[in-house]
């Protein structure tokens, strides 16, 4: 049975302006040891997605679809039941990791009461348990530092905390928003190889958002891209590097720094995402997108299966996309 199965999962926000579509018909599918590297702009729904899967979407926000874990839909169960899964079976790391850490407790008593809830242990077998797991995310004289609070540890020493909170339960799956973002360049690629590491030692599957295509690269087997809350292509991460199929693909890719051009400017795709209040009855790129024609801004592309288990969402045949890929210097 596959690990985790998401199938056609939207969200939907009740706000002043309206219902705001944050995610559409997003489905995918994780195997025990495989990445997924979720990417795509800001505000294309990428948060709110892995938020609807956890059952942790804002009071306003709906979910709809199947989570399949082992074969349980998440949405449809209690709190309770849920509460059984998360932080023990699958479990989510976060941008910022005061978030999941608890200011007002020492980082010891954190951890121990996850594994004391979760995996009836004692205390003291908890803290040998707490300490190997710092250890494990390399943070130096784990068995003294384990006494400490949050806010005693400098910020990439915090994010690795979080991920060993994460870690407590050896869970199944672990899903990770954007981890790395707010740490400089050096530590970043610390807690990319840590998650290797981690992955090849107890074969988590991950889910991976990221706006960085650099570490999609470094880590992801397959990777979905995500605009306007809908998945606009899906395949394995050399597939959409080597061979991006789909317009906003080939935009993304156009706007990683390049090093064989003059310079290392980071281009950006022209124009802005679209309001998702007021979604355009086509197409969500087709505002943006230099191949959009008639057809894409009144009829929404379905999402459908290439040649080699690639997705796609778009109108246009691939020999016009392989011409836009040129003219932009992508692949
Ligand atoms: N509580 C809410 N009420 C209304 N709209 C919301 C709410 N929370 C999120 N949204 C909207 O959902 C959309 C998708 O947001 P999401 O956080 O998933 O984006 P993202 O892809 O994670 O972006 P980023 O890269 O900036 O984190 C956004 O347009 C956002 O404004
Ligand atoms: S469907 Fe049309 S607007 Fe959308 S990506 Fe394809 S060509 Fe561009
Ligand atoms: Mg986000």
């Amino acid at each position: 049975m596959t690990l985790l199965r998401v199938n056609n999962l939207g969200v939907d926000f009740a706000t002043h302006d309206g219902l705001v579509s944050a995610v559409n018909g997003v489905s995918f599918e994780l195997d025990r040891g495989q990445t997924l590297g979720i990417v795509g702009e800001s505000g294309s729904g990428k948060s709110q997605t892995v938020l609807a899967m956890m059952g942790l979407l804002a009071k306003n926000g709906q979910a709809r679809g199947e989570v399949l874990f082992e074969g349980q839909n998440l949405l449809g169960m209690s709190t309770r039941e849920l509460n059984r899964i998360r932080g023990n079976r699958v479990a989510m790391i976060f941008q910022d990791p005061m978030t999941s850490l608890n200011p007002y407790l020492t980082v010891e008593r954190q951890m121990t009461e996850v594994l004391e809830l979760h995996k009836n242990m004692t205390r003291r077998a908890a803290k040998t348990r707490a300490i190997e797991l710092l250890e494990a995310v390399k943070i130096p004289e784990a068995a003294r530092r384990v006494d400490m609070y949050p806010h005693e540890f400098s910020g990439g020493m915090r994010q690795r905390v979080m991920i060993a909170m994460a870690l407590l339960c050896e869970p199944e799956v672990l899903i990770a928003d954007e981890p790395t973002t707010a740490l400089d360049v050096t530590v970043q690629a610390q807690i990319i190889t840590l998650m290797q590491e981690l992955q090849r030692d107890f074969g988590t599957a991950i889910v991976m958002i990221t706006h960085d295509l650099g570490v999609v690269a470094g880590l992801c087997d397959r990777v979905m891209v995500m605009y306007g809350g809908r998945v606009m292509e899906q395949g394995s991460a050399e597939q959409i590097f080597y061979q991006p199929t789909h317009p906003y693909t080939v935009g993304l890719l156009g706007a990683l720094p390049r090093l064989d051009h003059d310079g290392d400017t980071l281009v950006s795709i022209p124009g802005n995402p679209p309001n998702m209040a007021h979604m355009p009855a086509g197409c969500a790129f087709c505002e943006r997108c230099t191949l959009a024609e008639a057809r894409c801004h009144s009829e929404r592309p379905a999402l459908q299966t290439l040649e080699g288990g690639i997705l796609r969402a778009c109108h246009k045949s691939l020999a016009e996309v392989s011409q836009l890929k040129e003219m932009s210097h992508v692949g």
